[in-house]
């Protein structure tokens, strides 16, 4: 590969190691309703904005963009676990939006706009993605509580092998 060849990026904010064990405690619970590939603990997050493929030459112009976007520290609760059809995937979210997460989102997706990095038309969707692949469920097994403390967000480099995709944090941006 050419030291110029793209990087596949995004944005997100990513669990402690306790939530993640309690989310993939429950997708294995989920799995024998709906099959599918269950997600590793280490790779379970929340995208805030996805980029794909990205110059190298221009991740520090995009760290740029996560650092003006400010944001605050907030609590996000999973409290619905839900299957789309049309990925295939069980998710877990909030059932609003907390003001604060919403507001990051915008502010980011605000910054990249500035600064020409391709955005999605697509209004923000907080979801948590934790299997792929599944069936359609009968019934999805009730999400424990889980409340997670959200003090901050990080950009996220995806490097894709034939063992699946693993995540490479490139720069962790605090929330105060
Ligand atoms: P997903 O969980 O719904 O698959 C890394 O690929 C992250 O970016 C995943 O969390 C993925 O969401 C999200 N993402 C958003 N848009 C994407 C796209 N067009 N292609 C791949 N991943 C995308």
């Amino acid at each position: 590969m050419s030291a110029s060849a793209p990087w596949r990026l995004f944005f997100a904010i990513w669990p402690t190691p306790g939530i993640a064990t309690l989310l993939n405690a429950w997708s294995r619970t989920a799995q024998v309703e709906c099959g599918g590939r269950v997600a590793l603990p280490a790779n379970i997050h929340l995208t805030l904005a996805f980029l794909g493929d990205v110059s190298p030459g221009r991740v520090k112009r995009l760290a740029e963009c996560g650092r003006r976007a400010g944001g605050a520290a907030h609590s996000l609760a999973l409290e619905e676990a839900r299957y789309w059809k049309h990925n295939r995937v069980v998710w877990a979210g909030p059932r609003a939006i907390p003001p604060a997460l919403g507001a990051l989102a915008e502010a980011l997706n605000q910054e990249l706009i500035a600064a020409d990095f391709p955005t999605e038309a697509r209004e923000f969707n907080a979801h948590v993605t934790l299997i792929r692949q599944a069936r359609l469920p009968r019934m999805l097994p009730g999400l424990p509580t889980i409340v997670w403390p959200v003090s901050e967000m990080v950009l996220v480099r995806t490097q894709l092998s034939s063992t699946g995709s693993s995540y490479a944090m490139l720069e962790r941006f605090a929330l105060t």
